[in-house]
């Protein structure tokens, strides 16, 4: 008799050293970047980072609503992260439920670690993150997606903000876990960082890993984020250059 269910987990790293989609392990998936997707928001992004597709959407600084949550010397940031329903395999129950909320409060806090709230006092900057298509990492495609589309609104920040997650799987660690390395991996840790200053500022983690295996984890992390940050300038440069005069034009 096999072991049952044995073939359901998959080989999630090579003798060769390869990953489930080929990868190295120091290897991101796939990214793009478009800043300024959407017509009506103050300021949006469209992530497409391997399977997953995240929009983030900005208004503000604007009104605050609810009024009581206004704050007299800074902006509060509200964030709302949800997931379509078509977003994953099994039909997600639409609406708010602990994940969300969850994600929602930590980007906020991320994000309000780079902007700056108090040159806007008793307003708000709503930020939307809407994940259309999910495949892990999708807290992190919308710190990038919300981060550049904040840029896009022209809201004042000390920088931009990459992340990354970076896992363990098939007993190594490796960058920017896709969905089955998230399911059957060992860890996940995803990480913001504050490129300038090397300040992360948003840290979590699931599973176990030894402190030596931490400290790795975070260098790869931390030199993950410092490639997606270039593709967050190179959107918004794209998005920006400016179109050289057409001979004779006046
Ligand atoms: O997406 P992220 O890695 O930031 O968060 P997670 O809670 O670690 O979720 C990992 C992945 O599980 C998501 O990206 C989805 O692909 C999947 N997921 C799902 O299939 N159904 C849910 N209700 C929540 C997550």
């Amino acid at each position: 008799m096999g072991n049952v269910g044995a073939k359901d987990v998959p080989v999630l790293l090579s003798p060769e050293g390869l990953r489930i989609d080929g990868r190295r392990v120091d290897e991101l998936r796939p990214i793009k970047i478009q800043a300024g997707a959407l017509k009506h928001a103050d300021g949006s992004a469209f992530v497409e980072w391997g399977a997953n597709k995240v929009m983030a959407a900005v208004y503000g600084p604007r009104e605050v609503h609810p009024r009581h949550l206004q704050q007299n010397t800074k902006a509060v940031i509200q964030c709302k992260y949800n997931m379509a329903a078509f977003s994953v395999d099994e039909r997600k129950r639409p609406g708010l439920d602990r994940r969300s909320q969850e994600i929602s409060k930590v980007i906020a806090e991320a994000l309000e670690s780079v902007v700056f709230v108090e040159e806007f006092p008793r307003t708000s900057i709503d930020v939307y993150i809407e994940v259309l298509q999910a495949n892990a990492g999708t807290r992190c495609a919308g710190i990038v997606a919300a981060s550049v589309a904040l840029a896009d609104a022209g809201i004042p920040m000390v920088d931009l903000l990459p992340a990354v997650a970076v896992g363990k799987a098939g007993g190594a660690l490796v960058l920017d876990l896709k969905k089955e390395e998230d399911n059957f991996g060992e860890a996940d840790l995803p990480m913001a960082l504050v490129p300038q200053s090397g300040r992360l500022v948003l840290l979590q983690m699931e599973g176990h890993m030894t402190p030596a295996e931490l400290s790795q984890a975070l260098d790869m992390g931390v030199a993950g984020c410092r490639q997606i940050y270039e593709r967050m300038k190179a959107a918004l440069r794209e998005r920006y250059a400016v179109e050289p005069a057409a001979e004779g034009s006046a």
